[in-house]
């Protein structure tokens, strides 16, 4: 092992201006909602009131959810101590909070199965894309990162954790939630969760994308693996989505599948394009990067 040299007591101490270290103090201000406070007794209620194809859709994104926050609790761990070994200090601090936020959005789906009385196998609605991802690609890629903490190792973890299960799967899942519940006005117990998990994953996202274009200015060949592993997994998130419309033209709320379609298509290129940014830029700038720059709610 290197021998430690200690940040805080250095002249170096903390790098207040640096973005993770921002990250950092906006998560301990804004993200320290509790699931346990959210009132679902209206919910109950509207539950009471959907057609069972309505009830049977939400189910479904529930599910999708629930798995999917319980597997990044899981997983996110490896690159925690990836980060850590490398000594990066602020972005550790940040990486706490995340995993803190992971835990409670676990916890949050939970709350809402347990309030609208679901106590079966929701399992059922996991399709074997999803399963490729959530049950395989994820967790394999992460754990990858225990005995490989190369730089290529990090970025590929980077882009199926930070881009791709939350800055693709997971938005386009926010984006079903409100197309269907807000446009009904039902829910409002779900909605409020929704919109507080909303912007925690921003600054998930945020901090997989100030990773990244580190990764891609220190490492500049980063750049044209990231490409190539968002093109591999690009298609599951188009797969799932057809999935989930089952050639219906019309959704069970009345809106059209193909907007949520065209919003995940969005995605996948607003991901990349945001990255590219981070080529010929001096590392210094990625340290200085704003909030609004990387779309941190
Ligand atoms: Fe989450
Ligand atoms: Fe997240």
């Amino acid at each position: 092992m290197d021998k430690r040299t200690i940040l805080t007591t250095s002249t170096r101490g903390l790098l207040e201006d640096s973005f993770p270290y921002r990250l950092y103090q906006k998560a301990k201000r804004v993200g320290t909602w509790n699931p346990a406070d959210i009132d679902f007794s209206q919910d109950q209620k509207d539950w009471q009131t959907m057609t069972a194809e309505q009830k049977e859709d939400i189910l479904k994104l529930i599910s999708m959810f629930q798995a999917g926050e319980e597997a990044v609790t899981l997983d996110l761990l490896p690159l925690m101590m990836a980060i850590a070994k490398e000594g990066r200090l602020e972005e550790e601090m940040f990486l706490t909070t995340f995993l803190f936020e992971e835990a409670k959005h676990t916890e949050f789906f939970r709350l809402v199965l347990n309030a609208i009385g679901e106590t079966g196998d929701l399992s059922r609605f996991h399709s074997d894309t999803y399963k490729k991802i959530f049950y395989e690609i994820l967790p394999e890629t992460m754990a990858r990162l225990v005995s490989d903490q190369s730089p290529e190792a990090v970025a590929e973890a980077s882009v199926v954790y930070n881009m791709f299960v939350e800055g693709v799967m997971a938005e386009t899942g926010y984006f079903s939630f409100y197309n269907s519940l807000e446009t009904a006005g039902i829910m409002p117990g779900l909605l409020e969760g929704i919109g507080n998990l909303k912007r925690d994953e921003s600054r998930h996202i945020g901090y997989g994308t100030f990773l990244l274009q580190r990764l891609i200015c220190e490492h500049p060949h980063i750049y044209d693996l990231v490409t190539a592993k968002m093109g591999e997994l690009a298609p599951m998130a188009i797969q799932i989505n057809q999935e989930g419309i089952e050639g219906r033209e019309v959704s069970s709320f009345g809106g059209d599948p193909d907007e949520v379609m065209n919003f995940t298509m969005k995605q996948l290129a607003v991901r990349m394009e945001v990255l590219g940014r981070a080529k010929g830029k001096k590392i210094e700038e990625i340290y200085k990067v704003s909030d609004s720059e990387i779309g941190i709610l």
